[in-house]
């Protein structure tokens, strides 16, 4: 993201440097103006290169650095007090609340198998160990503080399960349609799930594959048959997939690493003064890895208190904090 900006800040300003120089030149000093501005150009440009290369690798050298988890200087957890595991749960990539109900579902794996099994990272060993092939789908009970691991009920046995994004969309008040990533070894597809608020029972429906559908992530639900979904990656495996993961400058699989929640609000300063930038940026949570690692999600529920973090890697799959006081 960082160094995309940097790329259209570059041309922009380069734009805005040469009209502004040939605009202002009467016509005698055309020549002159147009070989210096040519000159100014090519050193403003080989700048800009410069500028530019320095930027992309110190962000890949940065982002890599970071993900990895060194020089990391002195970190300080910030409103981390009160955050507690929920206990038997890794790698929880993605939680979805049901706000009405204060259920969350949320899709947990094996940290420790997911790094040779999860395409989304580059993983692809289909020979990793079976745990790698069978994350659970949990609902967890935000006012009683329990989960359930539920069984997908009309899935064929031995299927494999390796969750990602979810989304769920509301039939009625307390039937909802679930649809569940799964990047199974025979291709990544886009489960339907159905449950009903106080049944004992996850059931599955049917599967949809699709060309379109290639390396999907996550979900928003529009229908009991439709939905958005977005693709992270153009391919899937392969010699291709490793150099989109450098050029992204995530060519390495983040194994630990600390994680933030951060917060964009309007910046109410940006209605008086046209100049101030629209959107402000916090961070309202920081941890050092200790307690969330790849932490990848996080999900309020105001009325309850709480705010879930998930992790795509981490031992810890789902933390329950408080609310963070300016979240
Ligand atoms: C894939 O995983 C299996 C089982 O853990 C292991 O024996 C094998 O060496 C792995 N292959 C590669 C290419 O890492």
């Amino acid at each position: 993201m960082a160094a995309k900006k940097t790329v259209s800040k570059t041309t922009i300003t380069r734009k805005t440097s040469t009209s502004g120089t040939s605009s202002s030149k009467s016509s005698g000093d055309a020549k002159k103006a147009a070989s210096s501005s040519i000159t100014k150009d090519l050193i403003l440009g080989s700048v800009a290169v410069l500028a530019l290369t320095a930027a992309l690798s110190y962000n890949f050298v940065k982002s890599t650095v970071v993900d990895m988890g060194f020089f990391l200087g002195d970190l300080h957890p910030l409103n981390t007090a009160g955050c507690e595991p929920v206990k038997g749960l890794q790698a929880c990539e993605d939680i979805h609340i049901h706000h009405a109900s204060g259920l969350a579902f949320a899709t947990c794996g094996n940290a420790e198998s997911r790094k040779s099994w999860y395409p989304p990272m580059g993983a692809t060993n289909a020979s990793a160990s079976e745990s790698a092939f069978q994350d659970k789908f949990v609902i967890y009970d935000i006012t009683s503080g329990e989960y359930e691991v539920k069984e997908l009920v009309g899935l064929p046995a031995g299927t494999d399960r390796v969750f990602h994004g979810l989304g769920v969309f509301e039939r009625s008040a307390t039937e909802l349609t679930i649809f569940a990533v799964n990047h199974r070894r025979t291709g990544s597809v886009v489960e339907v799930l159905e449950y009903t608020i106080g049944s004992s029972e996850v059931r599955y429906i049917e599967t949809i594959q699709h060309d379109l559908i290639h390396t999907p992530n996550d979900i928003v639900a529009t229908g009991p048959r439709s939905f958005y979904v977005t693709n992270d990656h153009l391919h899937h495996s392969g010699p291709m997939r490793h150099v989109e993961g450098l050029q992204n400058g995530h060519g390495l699989q983040v194994i630990v690493g600390p994680s933030k929640v951060v917060k964009l609000s309007k910046n109410p300063l940006a209605e008086t003064l046209p100049s101030a930038p629209r959107h402000v940026v916090d961070t309202v949570l920081f941890d050092d890895g200790n307690l969330i690692s790849t932490g990848t999600v996080a999900a309020v529920d105001r009325k309850r208190g709480a705010m879930l973090v998930g992790t795509a890697f981490g031992t810890l799959g789902l933390i329950r904090c408080p609310i963070p006081k300016s979240a």
